[in-house]
């Protein structure tokens, strides 16, 4: 049986907004994307007013799932900003922090940080994944989500093929790999699928993991976060509760703009930047041993400096990271003893200290926008 958006919305027509308006109506409604049985919107509010819409969006899924034919319904509420306000800048700098809407924490989750780059392809998901499992290693209970919904990661970076199982038809189970708590929107839905997403889609299947997975009890959640610094990435920054982020780059200057327009990006919202990384930061030749500065070593750790930011630690360009990575074997796990393993533990030992201090001298403004 085929649902299809005007069954959504035909059944959307029996929920109230708390000024009456039948929902289906309404202008908070998002696009209804209805794919597969799988049924996704949000319900974009005012940030003062996320407890009275609550219960809407309870009623809404709940109706939603009850349609015959649905298999999962994702419901979130997007706070906004109210209309006219100013819209943050990243590229604007550090001036003045953008209002923050009050995010509420992940129930049993101590600290959520984000691994993130202005650029793409710079090595995020991968440092994501060892320094989740660095940070294991240390003796803390970690979750690892992938937060990038147009081009997930985890699947292929640890080897998960398997869909999480639904808890009570509400909520789902998270994977379990190398002692990492797992979830990606790609145990979920086929490949091709989240290509089609609109921006409210996007950040409710990310509300969605946050909150509809039983995380469990962990010490520290690693975001893998999409590469850039739009509106999408903003938004992300602002509607999870981080505590922190650890930006990621190559040596070169320009891969240095974007960490640099990434570090702004969460200085305006308020997260305090835990340092840099400097990936692929010198390659040494497996045969010889030989080490070249491909991309000009040291950038990071400058740009760090001159940013007053913490410099975290390199990591070589090395085959063995690649090669492991794409089978779903991350040195950390598969190689503890190696090098490179060596280099993501020191790394993730930085941040284990650095959120310390973030929770001590760095307390996170709220701003009720
Ligand atoms: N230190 C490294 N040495 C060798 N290869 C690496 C290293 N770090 C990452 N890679 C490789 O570079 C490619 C891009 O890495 P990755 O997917 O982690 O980047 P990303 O920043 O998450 O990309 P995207 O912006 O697309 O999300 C992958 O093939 C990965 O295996
Ligand atoms: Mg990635």
């Amino acid at each position: 049986m085929t649902v299809t958006k005007d069954d959504v919305l035909a059944s959307l027509a029996r929920v109230a907004c708390p000024d009456g308006t039948p929902l289906h109506r309404s202008a908070a409604l998002s696009d209804v994307l209805a794919t597969d049985g799988k049924v996704f919107f949000s319900i974009a509010v005012d940030a003062g007013e996320v407890k009275a819409w609550e219960p809407v969006r309870k009623r809404a899924e709940e109706v939603v799932r009850a349609i015959p034919g649905v298999t999962s319904a994702l419901v979130a509420l997007t706070a906004e900003r109210k209309a006219g306000a100013a819209r943050p800048s990243p590229a604007a700098g550090a001036a003045r922090p953008a209002p923050r809407g009050e995010t509420v924490g992940v129930p049993g989750v101590e600290a959520i940080i984000a691994v993130a780059s202005g650029k793409g392809g710079v090595g995020k998901s991968t440092t994501a994944v060892n320094l989740a499992l660095g940070l294991a290693t240390l003796g803390l209970k970690v979750g690892i989500l992938d937060a990038d919904i147009y081009g997930p990661s985890l699947p292929k970076l640890l080897a998960i093929k398997e869909k999480p199982q639904s808890l009570g038809g509400t909520r789902l189970k998270p994977i379990s790999r190398y002692g990492l708590t797992v979830m990606s929107i790609g145990f979920i839905v086929d490949e091709e699928t989240p290509m089609i997403w609109r921006g409210p889609m996007v950040i409710s299947a990310l509300t969605q993991m946050l909150r509809e997975v039983e995380w469990g009890a962990l010490d520290v959640m690693v975001v893998d976060m999409p590469p850039g610094t739009g509106d999408a990435q903003l938004t992300m920054a602002q509607q999870v509760p981080l505590k922190g982020a650890v930006i990621v780059s190559t040596p070169q200057d320009l891969a240095l703009v974007d960490a640099r327009r990434g570090i702004a990006m969460f200085r305006r919202v308020n997260v305090p930047v835990l340092g840099i990384v400097e990936n692929m930061s010198y390659f040494q030749c497996p045969q010889c041993g030989t080490r070249s500065d491909v991309f000009g070593h040291g950038g990071a750790r400058h740009e760090a400096e001159r940013l007053g930011v913490p410099f975290l630690g390199e990591v070589p360009l090395h085959m063995t990271i690649r090669e492991k990575s794409d089978l779903g074997l991350p040195v950390v796990a598969t190689e503890p003893d190696g090098p490179h393993a060596q280099a993501y533990c020191a790394i993730a030992a930085r941040v284990r200290d650095q959120l310390k201090g973030a929770t001590r001298t760095a307390p996170r403004i709220v701003i009720e926008g």
